[in-house]
């Protein structure tokens, strides 16, 4: 077998990029792990910044995003008994977010995939690289129980943080930043309405809470919880009881609840590798970057990336140009560091750590405040959460 461009991974990372090269003309093939219904019903993030959404619409896989995204304006901060709203779209010259499941992006794009006929297997096995110094490297895999070769131009491992692509680089090649928090997120998918138009991101002495929606009648919640808590631990009434506690700072307010769809326990990671690409393989998206999620960025970074990648390779096939594919990583990075601050900003900002000293704790709540009253701050807390246009 043979294509332009292989990309391992049917994330929103390589389903943009195989879009994306789609529109240019490149041939690829996209290899998936799991399958289709499998990733279509992972729960994950569901803010996109301006950016992704006007890319989703430029690529014409945004008809449902239009029609069904909510979009936001505002966001409130709770802390100290009050809630306090940032004006996002005021601050930022009009610039808004839109609520969209991942998950229903990445159903849009399969689906766009698969009319026009792309080329996209999931449930493949076995998945491996192999002489990616070279110009015609190859991935190696299993499907239908049988042996494959793929040839290309260039590998995109946008297969995730668990993915082998990262793993193909020999590791002295490699610098990798790390921290990890002592807090995890438990998060919830309620059918229950919305109990606030907005999202509301809440400091509260018992830890952090996080309100935000997927519908009219659905509801996505945070808590800040215990890296690696049991979720057995948390039967319905403790999830509600505890959820209620942390939003109830703004007095009379009381969260909608309703049966609990789905949730989960998601780790808090920062983490970086630099370059970000080795001989003709090139990471996108988690495979070369975690961000925590308090800053709603993961999945607009990994969109990010593979802009910046269908650019490059744009250039390497209509003028053999190599230039912009030699600068992939160190594009990519400028922005990757960018949120990667950001995150950890609104990380610190927001959460309670396991033993907070009284000091920490009052340098946490005057932050929050000048980030209320002042415009230059709430002003750095909105370009950054709308998404920078430029880095
Ligand atoms: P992924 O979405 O991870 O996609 C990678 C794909 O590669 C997967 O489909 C995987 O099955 C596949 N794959 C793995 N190994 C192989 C292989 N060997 N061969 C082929 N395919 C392979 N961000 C937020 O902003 N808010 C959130 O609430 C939020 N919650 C999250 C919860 C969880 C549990 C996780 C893991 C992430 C969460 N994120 C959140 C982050 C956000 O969802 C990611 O940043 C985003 O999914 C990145 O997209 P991606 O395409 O790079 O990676
Ligand atoms: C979500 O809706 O899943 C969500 C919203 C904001 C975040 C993280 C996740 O910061």
């Amino acid at each position: 077998m043979e294509t332009q461009v292989a990309i391992v991974g049917a994330g929103p990372a390589g389903l943009v990029l195989a879009r994306l090269l789609e529109r240019q003309g490149i041939d690829s093939v996209v290899l998936e792990v799991r399958s289709r219904e499998y990733v279509e019903g992972r729960v994950r993030a569901g803010v996109l910044e301006q950016r992704t959404v006007d890319l989703l619409t430029e690529a014409g896989v945004a008809d449902r995003l239009q029609r069904e995204g909510m979009v936001h304006a505002g966001l409130e901060l709770r802390f100290g008994g009050r809630g306090h709203r940032i004006d996002l779209s005021e601050l930022t010259g009009g610039r808004t977010i839109t609520v969209y499941g991942q998950q229903e992006v990445v159903k849009d794009l399969i689906a766009a995939r698969l009319s026009a006929g792309g080329a996209l297997r999931f449930a493949v096995s076995d998945v491996e690289l192999a002489e990616v110094e070279s110009e015609r490297p190859a991935v190696r895999f299993r499907h239908d129980g049988e042996a494959h070769e793929l040839r290309c131009d260039a590998i995109a491992g946008c297969d995730g943080f668990h993915g082998i692509c990262r793993a193909a680089i020999p590791p002295g090649a490699l610098t990798v930043y790390e921290r990890e928090y002592p807090f995890a997120w438990l998060g919830i998918l309620a059918r229950a309405r919305p109990s606030s138009e907005e999202l509301i991101y809440a400091n509260h002495p018992r830890g952090f809470a996080l309100h935000s929606m997927r519908t009219p009648e659905v509801t996505r919640l945070y808590l800040q919880c215990e890296p690696g808590e049991d979720l057995g631990a948390w039967p319905d009434e403790r999830i509600w009881a505890e959820l209620q506690a942390r939003f109830e700072l703004t007095e009379g307010f009381r969260l909608n609840e309703g049966e609990i769809l789905d949730r989960g326990v998601t780790p808090m990671r920062s983490f970086v590798v630099e370059p970000m690409q080795h001989g003709r393989l090139f990471l996108a998206g988690d495979a070369a970057h975690i961000v925590p999620p308090t800053g709603a960025k993961g999945l607009n970074l990994a969109v990010a990336d593979v802009e910046v990648l269908a650019d490059a390779l744009s250039a390497f096939y209509r003028d053999g140009d190599e230039r912009r594919l030699a600068g992939y990583s160190e594009r990519c990075l400028r922005r990757v560091w960018r949120v990667q601050h950001f995150s950890s900003w609104m990380t610190a900002m927001l959460h309670r750590p396991p033993g907070q000293d009284p000091f920490e704790a009052q340098l946490q709540h005057s932050q929050l405040e000048y980030v209320c009253r002042s415009r230059a701050a709430a002003t750095t807390l909105a370009e950054n959460y709308v998404g920078l246009a430029e880095v």
